[in-house]
């Protein structure tokens, strides 16, 4: 399984590239607002230095565009900025059309707020690279998010799509490990739910014995 993270936080993303376990990025509108990053010319430098901090990683830069000629445009531009870009798309019609178009050009897609088995169906048929069926706003409205994740990674085996499940709106840790028991492709989670993999009290417990016994005997 591989992991994103989900943020466009330098700091946070330098960290998790440290720790030697991720493998790109998402970014959306909103996270890109949340580090207050205005304009397009900033907005490019900025995919640019996530791209340089997560060497060979995917990064998902997502276009802000509706209609399909604008989404092909800011994508194309996106796509210039570095190899690593990979075009987010949103599944309409229009980002259903695009990711068609550029998939059909070599270039990588996401297509992103997918909350449906029909809505995957059309990102694999155009093509799509990932699929981002959206966990935690699911799990928000009470509604099956792990068992989404679970259809479109069997409806994809009997089909035999190439198209990889990027589980996203990851909100705790337990649902990145849910997320990889129904065998999910990767996972895009803030920083603090990649980090709680680490904790177990027994981990913990056992590494203060393992601590005291060497004191007792070394000094
Ligand atoms: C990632 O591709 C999505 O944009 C992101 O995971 C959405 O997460 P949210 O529901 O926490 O905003």
């Amino acid at each position: 399984m591989k992991f994103f993270i989900d943020t466009a936080n330098l700091d946070q993303i330098r960290e998790a590239s440290e720790m030697g376990v991720l493998d790109g990025v998402t970014t959306n509108p909103s996270l890109m607002a949340k580090e207050g990053i205005k304009g397009t010319e900033n907005q490019h430098k900025h995919y640019i230095e996530i791209c340089n901090l997560v060497k060979g990683g995917d990064i998902s830069a997502e276009v802000i565009a509706t209609d399909y000629d604008s989404m092909i445009k800011e994508a194309q531009e996106l796509l210039a900025l570095h190899p690593q870009i990979v075009a987010k798309l949103p599944c309409t019609e229009a980002g259903i059309k695009g990711i068609k178009y550029l998939s059909g050009k070599g270039f990588k897609t996401n297509c992103t707020l997918v909350f449906s088995l029909g809505q995957a169906l059309l990102a694999a048929k155009a093509g799509a690279t990932f699929v981002s069926p959206f966990v935690g706003r699911l799990d928000d409205i009470c509604s099956d998010e792990i068992e989404l994740v679970e259809k479109i990674v069997q409806m994809y085996l009997f089909y035999g799509y190439k198209t990889q499940v990027l589980a996203a709106s990851i909100r705790s840790t337990q649902h990145i490990v849910q997320c990889a028991e129904v065998g999910a492709d990767v996972a895009t989670c803030p920083l603090v739910t990649i980090k709680g993999l680490l904790k177990h009290p027994l981990t913990d417990s056992g590494l203060q014995t393992f601590l005291a016994d060497y004191k007792k005997v070394n000094g």
